[in-house]
């Protein structure tokens, strides 16, 4: 019963849903920042960096606490979310002449399911593509010690050879940058109605809310994005 009612009430799935959702955003500032240092020139130290951070963020028992939340968060969230999408649509209106949706609300707020799934799609590729070679020992023939000293795998020069690929660098670029557009247009709608969902629903401070949540969504996408396209055309080539 207890269960029933933290879990499956719908009010607790709104709570739910936003509490991952913002939970969700705050993870993406902090693996923004991780990823900024793939612009700095390419050089032994920035190997090293980039590959210590990469060991700090898989081994230290805080940031592993933090990265359970967050897998246990995506999975809440995107199942949560797509049985929410299921449900709606059962429930639209059918040949409604008078029904017009876009009359009243925005494309991404009436395509958040959508939305979600090109992110999940992304998120599974994503994963196989980097954190699974870093956890389950794809990378294991690339481990050599730094300058400090520490054993560190090569995470490094996976990613920029992904994106410097002759091949396959633009498409993988193109299909990242794509993905970074379905978040932008997930959080310009998600970011504020999370808070509106939590209750922080004051007229006072509704407007600075839904204009972070504008900025958010196009800042923290687009930075993102920046990085996959800057490491194809411009940094130099390893
Ligand atoms: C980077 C990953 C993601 C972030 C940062 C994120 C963020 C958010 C936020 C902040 C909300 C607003 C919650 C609310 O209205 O109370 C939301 C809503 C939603 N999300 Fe996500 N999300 C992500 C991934 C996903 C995935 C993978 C799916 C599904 C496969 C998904 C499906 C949905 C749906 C359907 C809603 C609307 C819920 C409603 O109408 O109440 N999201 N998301």
């Amino acid at each position: 019963m207890a269960k029933s009612a933290l879990l499956k009430s719908s009010l607790a799935k709104k709570y739910w849903m936003a509490f991952t959702g913002l939970f969700l955003c705050l993870f993406l500032v902090g693996h923004l920042l991780g990823n900024l240092q793939l612009l700095l020139p390419v050089s032994e130290t920035a190997k090293d960096q980039f590959n210590e951070y990469a060991l700090f963020m898989t081994t230290n028992p805080a940031v592993k606490v933090l990265s359970y939340l967050t897998y246990i968060s995506i999975i809440f969230h995107a199942i949560d979310g797509l049985m929410l999408t299921i449900h709606n649509r059962k429930a639209r209106p059918q040949g409604y002449v008078s029904f017009k949706p876009s009359t009243n609300s925005m494309w991404s707020s009436r395509n958040m399911g959508i939305l979600g799934s090109i992110i999940l799609a992304f998120i599974i590729i994503h994963m196989s593509m980097f954190w699974a070679e870093m956890k389950f020992g794809g990378l294991d023939d690339t481990i050599y010690t730094t300058a400090n000293g520490e054993e560190v795998k090569d995470l490094y020069t996976l990613t920029i050879k992904t994106f410097q690929d002759a091949q396959y660098g633009l498409i993988w670029a193109i299909a990242y940058g794509f993905a970074m557009l379905a978040i932008a247009f997930h959080l310009s709608h998600g970011f504020a109605s999370g808070f509106q969902s939590l209750g922080v629903n004051h007229p006072k401070y509704n407007g600075f809310i839904r204009k972070l949540g504008y900025a958010f969504s196009v800042l923290v996408p687009l930075a993102f994005a920046v990085i996959p396209f800057y490491i194809y055309f411009v940094l130099e080539k390893i």
